[in-house]
């Protein structure tokens, strides 16, 4: 498929947009200071905090797994079986920093896409490759 371009420049701090590749929802993230902070506080809570184990470019090893920390960029599809988590930008029961939340078993994953100890998703949310046009234009594939 081709890459694709998201023009993140207008999405509000701690707000998402959606986009579209190879079939897959793209989902495109503007973390405010205070989402980008508190992923460090759950480290403990979580599979694989460093995403030392997943299939993905290199600048997605690490806390925040992204090249900008501003901006997350995800495949928008469960790592169980493949239903679409809902986006939680604001805390919940399940996700106290926020993140987000499968409905088909429960699985959780917080503002980076990092899953949860305890809950049936095996890896974090997969994050595709991409690059930057400029600021925050943003080339998916
Ligand atoms: Fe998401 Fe099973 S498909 S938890």
């Amino acid at each position: 498929g081709a890459p694709v371009e998201v023009d993140a420049s207008k999405l509000e701090m701690g707000q998402r947009v959606v986009a579209e590749w190879r079939g897959q929802p793209i989902w495109v993230v503007r973390r405010t200071d205070d989402m980008i902070a508190n992923l460090d506080k759950l480290n403990g809570e979580l599979k694989d905090p460093q995403s030392k184990e997943d299939q993905q470019p290199p600048y997605a090893a690490n806390e925040w797994r992204s090249i900008k920390k501003e901006y997350l960029v995800l495949i928008g599809i469960c790592t169980h079986l493949g239903c679409s988590p809902l986006f939680e930008e604001e805390p919940t029961v399940e996700l106290k920093y926020g993140g987000f939340f499968c409905p088909c078993h429960g699985s959780k994953f917080d503002l980076a896409g990092r899953v949860y100890q305890g809950v049936p998703a095996p890896t974090n949310l997969v994050v595709p490759p991409h690059s930057y046009v400029s600021d925050a234009v943003i080339i998916v594939g």
